[in-house]
């Protein structure tokens, strides 16, 4: 029994082998694994056996039977499979032509960089923001003690938005008015940095886009002080150029803080001997900070005899530009895939 069982085996596996077409596999099944099958009327005939046989013949047999099975799902899949590839390939499709590559994707340069300063500033305890596009002269302006009569609105070629009877709207120029709106929204101890698009009114070159992207920093606190701020900027900078990198830090002004300062550093392109692409100078400005002005902390409501804090604003495709020796700020919006791909 326990040979004939065996021969049962071997000869209903090369016949499945031999197989080629699904009505086939159907007649191998009813033959094999039906109901009438040598196998399944063996299975029922166990019962008849003395108890030992009937413990290691029909051990046998299930095994049997389950191989059977398996071989019959594995041959249903092999079946579909080539009469799928075969109807494709009468529609005219060559199923043998290797496939095409698909590209790995990868983040703007931009992004790329927006993505490293949040890291630096995250691991400082500041905490992402970000604010509308669209701005009230408000909050872009007037709030940031650039009132209407003010020079330093000249250098803000702003594009203005038409707003009939609400107060007069703009594309932000800078990201600075969310300073305003997250001081009148939150109350010291604040860590902010709001990254996001800014827009002027400028024919472009080189070095000027009409839109562009800028971060912003704001830091509000009891005993905050310019040594905070010099601490705070120079870690950014090094952490972005290189500790070995020389920083220069100086007096500037800006109506929204006082004192105001400029952070530029050493040219990359020249190591500070002076070329085109730092005018000469040795030395390249990353960004506008300073201590908040008491007037503005007042305007929300935030007690300046209390309360000190700094700010500061930066340029985003200014550090790709030096990093990578990128000599026209347009690249990174014209959507040029040999560009874009660098990166
Ligand atoms: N908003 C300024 C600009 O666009 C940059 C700036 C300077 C931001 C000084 C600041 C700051 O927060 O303190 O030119």
């Amino acid at each position: 029994m326990q040979k004939q069982l065996e021969e049962l085996h071997t000869q209903a596996l090369s016949e499945l082998e031999r197989v080629s077409e699904s009505r086939e596999l159907e007649l191998w099944r009813v033959h094999y694994l039906g109901k009438k099958s040598k196998l399944t009327q063996l299975l029922r005939s166990l019962a008849t056996l003395p108890l030992e046989e009937r413990q290691s013949i029909g051990a046998q047999a299930n095994e049997i039977k389950k191989a059977l099975e398996t071989g019959l799902i594995e041959k249903r899949e092999i079946l579909e499979e080539t009469s799928l590839i075969s109807s494709l390939e009468q529609e005219g499709l060559d199923t043998t032509l290797p496939g095409r590559p698909i590209s790995a994707e990868r983040l703007h340069p931009v992004t790329q960089t927006l993505e490293e300063i949040y890291d630096v500033f995250r691991n400082m305890g500041f905490q992402i923001f970000e604010g509308p596009d669209v701005e009230w002269d408000y909050y872009n302006f007037e709030a940031l003690n650039i009132p209407q009569w003010h020079p330093s609105r000249d250098t803000f070629a702003t594009l203005w938005v038409d707003s009939p009877g609400e107060g007069a709207r703009l594309l932000r120029t800078h990201t600075s008015p969310m300073q305003i709106r997250i001081m009148e929204n939150s109350r010291p101890p604040i860590r902010a940095i709001i990254p996001g698009r800014c827009y002027r009114y400028e024919a472009t070159d080189a070095t000027h886009e009409s839109m562009f992207y800028q971060v912003e920093g704001l830091a509000v606190d009891k005993n905050i002080t310019l040594t905070d701020l010099k601490g705070t900027l120079f870690e950014f900078c090094h952490s972005l150029f290189g500790s070995e990198r020389k920083i220069r830090f100086r007096c500037d002004y800006f109506p929204f803080v006082e004192p105001g300062v400029e952070i530029a550093i050493q040219c990359l392109a020249c190591n500070g001997t002076g070329c085109r692409v730092c005018s000469y100078s040795g030395w390249v400005e990353i960004l506008g900070a300073g201590m908040v002005h008491p007037d503005i902390l007042k305007r929300v409501d935030i007690d300046p005899e209390v309360y000190t804090g700094f700010a500061f604003g930066l340029g985003v495709e200014r550090i790709p530009m030096l990093r990578y020796d990128i000599d026209d700020i347009r690249l990174f919006y014209s959507n040029d895939l040999r560009f874009l791909k660098q990166f």
